[in-house]
């Protein structure tokens, strides 16, 4: 149990809500698991016709918690057991829309994460960055597939390598958003799309989404994606990365062989 994440069902719209502010809205283990309960109920239960993901706060959110890498890495957990790939499955496996609202940062798991909404709304001001080699990991979630399917492989690996963010106006011009709105607006034009989907024959969306994306190769790749992850995890360069954003200081891979 976590009141990190909060959810509320009206008029067909589960809404979650990543509600840690103090900490960007960074995800740790227990946060998955109320991720993956929302997401899976959103599939089985009819009452649910859209997924809405939001945040309490000025970040969407700043990807997974690296304290709980480093608890993870150091224990040598396999990914696979780890909370976020029963997550992953369950966005994997989703075939109602899911719709996200995101200001401020978008970071990991949480830009990744939009990758697999149906529609997305960005303020103009977000930033959207996917530092897993900055981290010295890998890409998660399907990423190293559907980003560079969504921008291009060059925009995508500069994403990855590099780390930068980029804003949500470049956001919408690269395709990942279908709205950038003023920050302010970006609430309230999610929940209307999302009532808007809600509305719509809901068997039919369900099968055009399903027409949309072979959920199947999705979590194949998730799983692939897993084993590079899980072994840069418990790598020493990993653990440099981690401990270096821990002591706020830049990384040193110069040992790294
Ligand atoms: N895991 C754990 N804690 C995190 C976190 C994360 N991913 N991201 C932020 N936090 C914590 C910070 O440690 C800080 O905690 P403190 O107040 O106890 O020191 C708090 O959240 C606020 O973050 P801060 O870095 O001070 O905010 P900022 O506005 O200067 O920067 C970010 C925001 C998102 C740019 C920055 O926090 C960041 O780079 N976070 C890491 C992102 C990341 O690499 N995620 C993993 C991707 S795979």
């Amino acid at each position: 149990m976590t009141d990190h994440i909060q959810t509320g069902l009206a008029d067909g719209v589960l809404t979650v809500t990543l509600a840690r502010p103090e900490k960007k809205n960074a995800i740790t283990q227990a946060m998955y698991a109320a991720l993956s309960d929302a997401t899976e109920r959103a599939r089985a239960d009819d009452a649910v016709r859209v997924l809405l993901f939001r945040s309490e706060g000025d970040s969407f959110s700043a990807g997974n918690d690296i304290a709980d890498f480093i608890a993870l890495g150091s224990q040598g957990q396999q990914p696979l057991d780890m909370s976020v790939f029963r997550f992953l499955k369950s966005l994997a496996d989703l075939d109602k829309p899911a719709v996200a609202a995101v200001r401020g940062r978008a970071v990991g798991i949480g830009l990744t994460l939009l990758l697999h909404c149906d529609m997305v709304v960005v303020a103009e001001d977000a930033l959207l960055s996917a530092p897993f080699i900055n981290l010295a990991l890998a890409p998660e979630a399907a990423s190293s597939m559907l980003l560079p399917a969504a921008i291009g492989h060059r925009r995508a690996f500069e994403m990855f390598a590099l780390g930068e963010p980029i804003d949500g106006r470049t956001a919408l011009a690269w395709g990942l958003a279908n709205r950038a709105v003023p920050a302010d607006a970006v609430e309230a034009t999610a929940a209307d799309l999302a009532r808007k989907l809600a509305a719509r024959a809901p068997n039919s969306i369900r099968k055009t989404k399903r027409l949309m994306r072979d959920a199947e190769a999705l979590w194949t790749l998730m799983q692939r994606e897993g084993e590079a992850f899980g072994s840069q995890m418990s790598s020493p360069e990993a653990m440099e990365a981690f401990m270096a954003f821990t002591q706020k200081r830049a990384p040193d891979f110069s040992k790294s062989g």
